[in-house]
């Protein structure tokens, strides 16, 4: 058996948490491969909705097996927080939720490295979700991080030396670190649940669950215009969030990757700074924030909101390697009159259709229009019943992308999605 690979093609937020509980039943293993608390993966049934950073979508669906990859960046005290909450509804986690030993540890002093790095950019903010994502991977590349295994293992002593590495750094920023107490008194407290899991090496567990045949779906955070390699540097998050990063993040085989699903929103968002060439400013994007309901699930900030990018989402299919798309968030275009698509860029007065090394304001969207369906479809259960104007919609994208759109999703809800023939 291969492991599938479900992951974002725009900047995130695209709807994977909702697919991944859609698709699990099928699965035995669902593994997150890299990122951390900055994802926020909302998922909704029977009239409960939840959020989840850390943990893996593929919770809720009966007794399968949640792992948390060696790619993923653990924050304990967060971490604490969301099993807590998920103990509360009732979803019990010790069984069936493993973590990588290879897992990295997000330090209370990595959150204070990242507003204060974040702070010295002045005008050049990343936009960061605040979370010490960009100084635990940088950390765990310059080989001073510390890892989930370390917890069992002399780790006081691991601990305050990367902690008086970080404070010095701090100190010559002349930061704020008043609030680092209260952050490491929930930390260690995170550290004491975080005990209460079984640490594995997780290659191990995955590469053994290839062999015996097991279905393995594998979890990616972020989107592909996010990836630190190419995304758009350096508005990116610290990881790979590319199909690659699936191998890096658990530890299989390129060979052992079977489907690659990209998802994507019918328009586009974005959330933090950086280029996005299709961003609208007008009532068309306030629009889509509000039926859309574009606001950050971690942060709360309101997302950036355009139409949909086929440059962009050629070259995510590109290096993603994806076999099936699934369309998110139709729903939102229902009432839309029009509903316009970027076919390429123009750029110093030449049409461009490869996504290019720098965005700038330079770039121009260069769209085509078509008819928007103008029907209610969040009720609808099966593709027979899609209207004309979207049957072209979905046609038209998968003309330009060149890859199926195997499924289609109408509304928030495990319900609202329809697998197409
Ligand atoms: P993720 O990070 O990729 O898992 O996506 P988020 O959970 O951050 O953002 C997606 C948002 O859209 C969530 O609030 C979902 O509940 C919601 N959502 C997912 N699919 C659909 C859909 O088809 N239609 C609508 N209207 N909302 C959706
Ligand atoms: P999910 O998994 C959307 C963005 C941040 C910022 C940049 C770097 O829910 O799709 P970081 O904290 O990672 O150093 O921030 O990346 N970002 C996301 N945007 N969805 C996410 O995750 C994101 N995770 C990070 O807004 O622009
Ligand atoms: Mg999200």
């Amino acid at each position: 058996m291969k492991v599938d690979v479900l992951l974002g093609l725009q900047w995130g937020d695209e709807g994977k948490g909702k697919i991944v509980d859609v698709l699990t039943p099928k699965y035995e293993v669902v593994a997150r491969f890299q990122g951390g608390p900055n994802a926020g993966h909302t998922l909704e049934f029977e009239g409960k909705k939840y959020v989840l950073r850390s943990v893996p979508s593929g919770i809720f669906q009966g007794n399968k097996i949640n792992i948390i990859g060696n790619g993923v960046v653990l924050d304990p005290a967060l971490f604490k927080g969301e099993i807590e909450s998920l103990e509360a509804s009732g979803h019990e986690l010790t069984k069936r939720l493993l973590i990588s030993k290879k897992a990295h540890l997000i330090l209370p002093t990595h959150r204070l490295l990242d507003a204060c790095y974040e702070a010295a950019k002045g005008d050049s903010k990343i936009g960061t979700t605040g979370k010490g994502i960009g100084p635990t991977y940088t950390d765990k590349i310059s080989r001073n991080g510390l890892r989930v295994g370390d917890i069992l293992h002399r780790f006081d002593e691991k601990y305050n030396a990367a902690k008086s590495k970080h404070l010095r750094i701090l100190e010559q920023y002349g930061y704020d670190i008043s609030a680092l107490a209260e952050i490491e008194k929930e930390w260690f407290e995170g550290i004491a649940k975080l005990k209460e899991f079984t640490f594995i090496d997780s290659e191990h567990y995955i590469n053994k669950a290839i062999k015996e045949d097991k279905m393995i779906l594998a979890e990616g955070a972020q989107g592909t215009m996010l990836d630190i390699d190419f995304g758009s540097y350096p508005f990116v998050t610290s990881s790979n969030t590319i199909a690659a990063g699936a191998c890096t993040g658990l530890g299989i085989a390129p060979k052992e990757v079977g489907e690659v699903f990209g998802i994507f929103k019918a328009y586009c968002t974005r959330v933090g700074s950086g280029p996005f060439p299709t961003e609208l400013f007008d009532e068309v994007g306030d629009k889509l924030r509000k039926f859309g309901f574009e606001f950050g699930s971690v942060t709360g900030r309101p997302r950036r909101c355009g139409w949909i990018d086929l440059v962009a989402l050629r070259y995510a299919i590109m290096v993603d390697g994806v076999t099936q798309l699934i369309m998110m968030k139709s729903d939102v275009l229902d009432t839309f009159e029009t509903i316009k698509a970027c076919v390429a860029y123009e750029i110093d007065g030449e049409r461009v259709t490869e996504f290019p090394f720098e965005i700038d304001d330079n770039i121009k969207p260069i769209y085509i229009e078509m008819k928007g369906w103008q029907t209610d479809m969040t009720k609808m259960r099966n593709e027979e019943e899609f209207p004309q104007e979207f049957n072209d919609y979905v046609s038209f994208l998968e003309a330009e992308l060149g890859v199926p759109i195997k499924i289609v999703s109408t509304g928030p809800d495990r319900d609202q999605t329809i697998v197409r023939k």
